[in-house]
């Protein structure tokens, strides 16, 4: 919980100037607290007496061993698409019956790596991919679980969504290319090793309109229901994919956790009668709105700089620690976290230190006057941020601080100038 004493700013009783003192800048802080509650509350609020209900943490969104270790504390199911988030996951000691591969070209290696982690289901996004799982699942102690990614034609993008859009996406097999569904399930269905059990779908993410879940649950439904009638077969799960929206400015409203889950899984009843189906899983894979609000960046001010137009502020960081603003256009909130109770009067620039014009984090922030060496927040900056870092312009990667009830712990070390060259092998040919 983040609090206001004395001008200060303080998250879980501590304030981000003991933080920085402690951790030092660019620093990556998330409140464990908040973490934990909107996991809690998916759990919760994610159930059904039809169905089973899974909640799968979609870890791509921020993945660390600790973060990790949350989600199994929790009860959350885990969607990796790399081998390296499946190693991570099992570094961790993440329960493998609970994990989900997904990713449009898994390697060889990477289902070889699944299958003898013994990872619970391969969500497949084509035939090849189908094939190769089948070859290689014939070496595997016990048989694995699939899914199909469907592209069931509606693409959501943050205030609106539109029904047959992106035909050509390259994730899963378009709904209407019936032949070629048909032979996925078929080649699943004739291995011994494995278990073919239903379809998923992922309509986009930072979605703030619920009548774009409740269309993809529709759509799905009657893709499920004309597959059903056509193979004379059931399918037992439906994977509905993540998207849910996060509060990053003023403009956001996103769909409350309380209210998404149950919407769902009311559709999906709904959908389960209106067309016979026999659904006996309904899954969902929220990732940012579980961890974007619980994050924070908290960078130094190093100068300011007027041009004739606009005055930054640079930071210690920008976009090798947030490359969001430079890639989408992403809009943040932030303050100074020592001049709290002060007039927001001036508007800075926040830039970063990377050789890249567009290494901007705020275009327009509104703060109070701002000095060198000021501590200054980003807020909501906890999804995509860490998982998409990079060492541009050999920048070390900011530590993460877990807070929760006055503690703090650091979960990740901040990269040092050694871990730059660790994998060099220096010698040219
Ligand atoms: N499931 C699948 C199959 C996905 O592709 C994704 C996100 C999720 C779940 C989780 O979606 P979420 O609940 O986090 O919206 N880098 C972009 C976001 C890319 C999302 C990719 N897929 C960003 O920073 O906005």
């Amino acid at each position: 919980m983040i609090q206001t004493k004395n001008n200060q700013l303080y998250i879980e009783g501590l304030s981000f100037k003991d933080l920085a003192d402690q951790y030092g800048t660019p620093l990556y802080i998330y409140d464990q607290a908040a973490l934990e509650k909107r996991m809690e509350t998916y759990y919760n609020t994610f159930t059904s007496p039809l169905f089973e209900t899974k909640v799968l943490y979609a870890s791509k969104a921020f993945l660390c061993k600790a973060m990790v270790k949350l989600a199994q504390k929790h009860s959350l199911c885990l969607d990796v698409v790399s081998g390296g988030e499946l190693y991570i996951a099992k570094q961790a000691g993440f329960n493998m019956d609970r994990v989900y591969f997904h990713g449009n070209n898994k390697t060889e290696a990477e289902l070889r790596q699944a299958i003898d982690y013994g990872v619970h289901t391969i969500v497949l996004d084509n035939l090849d991919e189908a094939k190769r799982l089948v070859r290689l699942s014939q070496n595997s102690t016990k048989p694995i679980h699939a899914l199909l990614r469907i592209n069931p034609g509606i693409e959501a993008h943050t205030h609106a969504y539109i029904v047959t859009a992106h035909i050509d996406s390259k994730f899963g097999i378009l709904k209407s290319e019936i032949d070629t569904i048909e032979t996925i399930i078929q080649t699943c269905d004739e291995a011994d090793n494995v278990i073919f059990d239903g379809f998923h779908a992922h309509i986009g993410s930072q979605i703030f309109d619920p009548k774009a879940f409740i269309a993809e649950i529709e759509t799905m439904a009657e893709f499920i229901a004309t597959l059903q009638k056509k193979m004379e077969r059931t399918f037992s799960v439906l994977d509905l994919g993540g998207g849910f929206a996060a509060y990053y400015t003023q403009e956001d409203a996103p769909i409350p956790i309380e209210t998404i889950c149950p919407l769902i899984v009311n559709t999906c009843e709904a959908m389960q009668e209106k067309y016979s189906l026999s659904l006996k899983e309904i899954l969902i894979e929220p990732g940012r709105s579980i961890v974007a609000e619980a994050g924070y960046s908290l960078y130094t001010i190093g100068s300011i700089k007027k041009t004739p137009h606009k005055q930054y502020a640079f930071v210690d960081g920008g976009m090798s620690d947030n490359i969001r603003p430079a890639l989408y256009q992403a809009a943040y909130r932030s303050d100074l976290v020592e001049k709290m109770d002060q007039e927001k009067k001036e508007t800075y620039c926040i830039a970063g230190k990377c050789c890249e014009s567009g290494d901007i984090l705020i275009e327009r922030a509104s703060l109070p006057l701002a000095e060198e060496n000021d501590l200054l927040v980003v807020y909501t900056t906890g999804a995509y941020g860490y998982s998409m870092a990079s060492n541009y312009n050999a920048l070390c990667i900011p530590a993460i601080v877990f807070v929760k009830d006055g503690q703090s712990k650091l979960v990740v070390r901040r990269q040092c100038f050694e871990d730059l060259i660790e994998k060099d092998m220096e010698d040219p040919v």
